[in-house]
């Protein structure tokens, strides 16, 4: 290695893209590695630093590396200047590539703790880990348009982008790797690495946009995503999912011997290491109540609380962060919205639609409201799959009709209703609507606008977020034309005791002391998404259920409970034979964490005849080794093995 590390050291400044690329190449070509997987590389990643990888050196054998020592690399190496958005430098711990993410940035990361420590050890007097990752990644500067793949290496941003794709770089290398043939140490732990990068499912397949009938692709034709959404599926390559997820710190847990897998997603998801420093920054730097105080604490919480609400309002495409209302959850925005909006309007004659595969959140308070009001509650019916029927929802639509309530995504089913068309045709009868996104926001991009939903509801925690908080989206004119729920502090303008004059939306709504440090973590959470691609996710997940349901159907006396055509997510199943208790703790003795229950959702699970379910439910940092697993347990127990 002959560039002037040296000079990058001494004036501070970033090397030029020849002088990365000479250092980056040097590094690969040393790493003991197929050439011919160097070329699979390299074309995947189109361009940057990996055009012009050499072919590997085929000895592979980690001799005569010529790379800088440890000295020089330290010299090179200056700290980190800046952090992504939203997160405070200290806390940020790999998201540094304006779209990429840390799913994208962690491949390097990646090669970290199973890899590096193994393949590049201080025995060959090679750079370290920390200082691996820093020579990568940490020069690229967070929060500027990083050029992702593909981009040409010709400006003086391209340096960064070389390194954004050295980033993408990491599964085909490592596919590419094989550490039994150099004798390194760590193999076992390598070739379990490696396994799972070889299945063609692990990543999103090269053609997943043709031809196919995804249902996320089809709302990208048919312009339900706004197309400015900065995560459009075709400008984002495939996310790595051994990346995602070394970003969730709980899905290292070991539980009964076993390494956890989450599929409880329905109930609740894992949460990223982002989220929780952010949420503990809150707390040793930021913590304050909001709104009330000149002091610096004050201005930063308020900061922080509102810069979470445009996080909202950017991730579902609200016209304005006036239409963001932060609650509890998604039960506390139905509540919210019954209470308010429902009083105000609905009266005896007047009728209520839902769907039979709402949760009880979204039935109980219409049914509450109902029986205070005279109003009358009817139901849409759904097919054998858990379909809505929608000629008998059109049915139901009269001119009596004031409000429909439906979810998007059916948490006992994993149903993806067509909320764009039910919406249409309520709105047709001049009926107001609120859809319920519970399950569906981590699982497919909600555009609220595209939508044209009256309402949004949606519960933090379900979407990698904090417990405790959640969102009600609602249109400006009717936001402003609802009367407050609950009464107190920070939702008013003035008081005496004559009169008391409210604040506008969203404050009006928000009365007392909020989930604060939640809301924060929250938009930390969608931060963390946006930058993976909601689109990406998608198509990961739709094709792991795809996967999942192929197999569990393979399992003689297994019934699925919620086959639509469009569903996410959710693997609800029964067992001859075996109650749905006895699987759910067999599996957890293997590490598997289901729900088993009714799921809150009584009325659709006896539309099946049934009382409950086993219910595994995926999220996106969910791999086929999890759901390979699942189906050989569910198998053992089937043949008594477990019991
Ligand atoms: N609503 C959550 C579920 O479906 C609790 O499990």
């Amino acid at each position: 290695m002959n560039t002037s590390n040296s000079d990058f050291a001494q004036n501070g400044s970033l090397p030029d893209i020849e002088q990365l690329s000479k250092l980056a190449n040097e590094l690969f070509t040393a790493l003991p590695c197929d050439g011919s997987r160097i070329g699979i590389a390299a074309s995947a990643v189109q361009g940057g630093l990996t055009s012009s990888l050499p072919g590997a050196d085929k000895s592979g054998i980690p001799q005569g590396f010529g790379l800088p020592g440890e000295a020089e690399l330290q010299k090179l190496f200056a700290p980190r200047q800046s952090s992504f958005d939203g997160v405070p430098d200290s806390l940020d711990t790999g998201a540094v590539f304006g779209n990429r993410s840390s799913a994208a940035t962690s491949p390097l990361a990646g090669l970290d703790k199973s890899v590096l420590d193994g393949v590049l050890p201080h025995d060959f007097g090679l750079p370290d880990e920390a200082q691996l990752q820093q020579l990568l990644v940490s020069r690229v500067p967070s929060g500027s348009n990083v050029p992702v793949n593909g981009e040409a290496a010709s400006s003086p941003a391209a340096a960064y982008g070389l390194a954004a794709s050295l980033a993408g770089f990491d599964a085909s290398l490592i596919a590419g790797l094989s550490p039994r043939a150099y004798g390194l140490p760590g193999e076992a732990e390598l070739q379990e690495l490696f396994g799972s990068f070889s299945k063609p499912s692990a990543g999103i397949p090269a053609n997943a946009e043709s031809g196919s009938s995804f249902y996320f692709l089809d709302e990208l034709k048919t312009g339900g995503f706004n197309s400015q959404t900065p995560t459009l599926a075709s400008a984002h390559p495939a996310f790595d999912v051994h990346a995602v997820r070394r970003d969730f710190p709980i899905l290292k847990e070991r539980v009964n011997g076993q390494p956890l897998v989450w599929f409880d997603n329905a109930a609740t998801t894992q949460k990223p290491q982002v989220v929780i420093d952010r949420v503990s920054y809150f707390y040793e730097h930021e913590n304050s109540n909001i709104h009330r105080a000149a002091h610096e604490l004050a201005a930063r919480s308020t900061d922080a609380y509102e810069k979470a609400r445009d996080t909202v309002a950017k991730f579902m495409n609200a016209s304005s962060s006036s239409e963001i209302v932060f609650a509890r959850g998604t039960t506390e925005a139905i509540n919210l919205v019954a209470q308010s909006w429902g009083r105000q309007h609905i009266g005896k004659g007047d009728e209520i639609v839902i769907t039979w595969l709402e949760h009880h959140a979204n039935i109980v308070p219409w049914k509450q409201l109902c029986d205070l009001t005279g109003a009358t509650l009817r139901v849409a019916p759904v097919d054998d799959d858990g379909q809505v029927l929608l000629g008998e929802y059109q049915k139901l639509l009269n001119s009596h009709t004031k409000l429909v309530s439906f979810t998007q995504v059916s948490n006992a089913l994993g149903t993806v209703t067509p909320a764009r068309e039910m919406i249409e045709m309520a709105h047709r009868v001049g009926a107001r609507v609120l859809l319920d996104g519970a399950q569906s926001v981590s699982h497919l991009r909600v555009d609220v606008q595209a939508l044209d939903c009256d309402w949004f509801v949606f519960s933090g925690h379900k979407i990698f977020g904090p417990t405790g908080i959640g969102v009600l989206y609602g249109k400006a004119e009717l936001l402003e034309a609802m009367p407050p729920w609950q009464g107190g502090g920070n939702m008013i303008d003035d008081v005496t005791f004559e009169k008391i004059v409210y604040q506008p939306a969203p404050a009006r709504f928000e009365a007392g002391t909020g989930n604060i440090a939640d809301a924060v973590g929250l938009g930390a959470a969608l931060e963390y998404l946006l930058k993976i691609g909601i689109d990406n996710i998608a198509r990961y997940e739709h094709e792991l259920l795809v996967y999942a349901m192929d197999a569990l159907r393979t399992i003689s006396g297994l019934r699925l409970i919620g086959t639509a055509a469009e569903k996410t997510s959710v693997l609800s199943f029964v067992l001859e034979g075996h109650s749905n208790q006895d699987i759910g703790v067999a599996l957890n003795r293997a590490g598997i964490a289901v729900r088993t229950g009714h799921h809150c959702a009584q009325p659709i699970l006896r539309r099946f005849g049934l009382e409950s379910t086993v219910r595994p439910s995926l999220a996106f940092y969910n791999t086929h080794e999890e759901v390979d697993l699942l189906v050989s347990t569910v198998r053992r127990i089937k043949s008594g093995k477990d019991f």
